[in-house]
């Protein structure tokens, strides 16, 4: 009994100093919704604060904003415009909700598309510089989420819902596949969906990298307080790699295409296609059943 609260003791206060603790998330997975919301928000209010635009599209550190927003222009090109012009969409009457729009990457080539597009997010540090950012966008509602749905956003009030590079980040399956109802929720019958997630079912590093993230991800996660996430995150930069870069809310939760298909599917929605099945980015494309 004594050694187990020992060992307890020291993973909760001594973790980012001992580093290695490798099957901590899998003996104690987290479950607290509320909780990883919090964190979610603390954690994306940080990374816009150091550099929005490099967390946003991490490929570059040092985004100029004439390029950042071309690549959004590009990723609304090849991801969104040919589903939408395969449905025959007349986008300038039709209303889009952006889920985890960040400071308007692609929100702006929907805005100019679209009559109205709502743009939700978690982190009120990447909105508040996505307003800054559109100030001539008239119609860009940008709107605060709680993290876990979309309260605020009518049921049936949108044509179209879209989302990229943000279901990866988000820590549990439970709350991915809540989105996934949510975006069928806030769906008109008739109205399409577009999104991606991560099923990858295979390594994405070297083994050493794997290692080297697995001790950061581990010594930032060991324990929920903020001193010990930072204390993980200080020894990580120390070590040369971003601790910004690491943990739930940068990792997030990885999953079986069969059980989004299953979601759509139970909250009314039809799938026309998942690409990429198996890898980081995979997505689902359909729409909204009419019934
Ligand atoms: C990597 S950025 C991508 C931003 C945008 N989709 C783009 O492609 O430019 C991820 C964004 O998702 C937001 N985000 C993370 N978790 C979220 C959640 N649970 N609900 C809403 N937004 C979330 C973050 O605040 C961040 O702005």
């Amino acid at each position: 009994m004594l050694a187990a609260v020992t060992a307890i003791d020291i993973r909760r206060h001594f973790a980012p100093f001992i580093i290695v603790i490798p099957t901590y998330n899998r003996r104690f997975p987290m479950k607290n919704l509320e909780l990883e919301t919090t964190l979610a928000q603390q954690d994306w209010n940080d990374r816009a604060r150091k550099n929005a635009l490099h967390y946003i599209c991490s490929e570059r550190k040092d985004w100029d904003l004439e390029s950042f927003f071309k690549s959004g222009e590009a990723d609304y090109d090849s991801l969104a415009a040919p589903f939408l012009s395969k449905l025959g969409f007349a986008t300038e009457a039709m209303s889009m909700i952006e889920v985890g729009c960040g400071v308007g990457r692609v929100t702006r080539s929907f805005a100019r598309r679209f009559a109205s597009v709502t743009a939700l997010d978690v982190s009120e540090e990447m909105l508040g510089r996505g307003r800054g950012l559109h100030k001539d966008f008239h119609n860009i509602v940008w709107t605060k989420g709680d993290g876990k749905t979309f309260s605020g956003v009518e049921s049936r009030s949108m044509h179209f819902a879209f989302s990229y590079l943000v279901l990866q980040h988000i820590p549990s399956k439970e709350l991915v596949l809540g989105y996934v109802r949510e975006m069928m929720r806030v769906l008109k019958p008739g109205g399409a969906f577009c999104f991606q997630f991560n099923s990858c079912t295979y390594p994405t590093m070297n083994w050493k990298g794997r290692l080297l993230w697995r001790l950061v991800d581990e010594s930032v996660e060991a324990d929920r307080s903020s001193w010990v996430r930072n204390g993980g995150r200080k020894i990580a930069s120390v070590i040369g790699v971003d601790g910004l870069a690491a943990g739930r809310t940068w990792r997030g939760a990885v999953l079986d295409p069969r059980e989004v298909l299953e979601t759509v599917w139970e909250s009314g929605g039809l799938v026309h296609r998942i690409r990429d099945w198996g890898a980081p980015r995979t997505w689902c494309l359909g729409i909204k059943d009419e019934l």
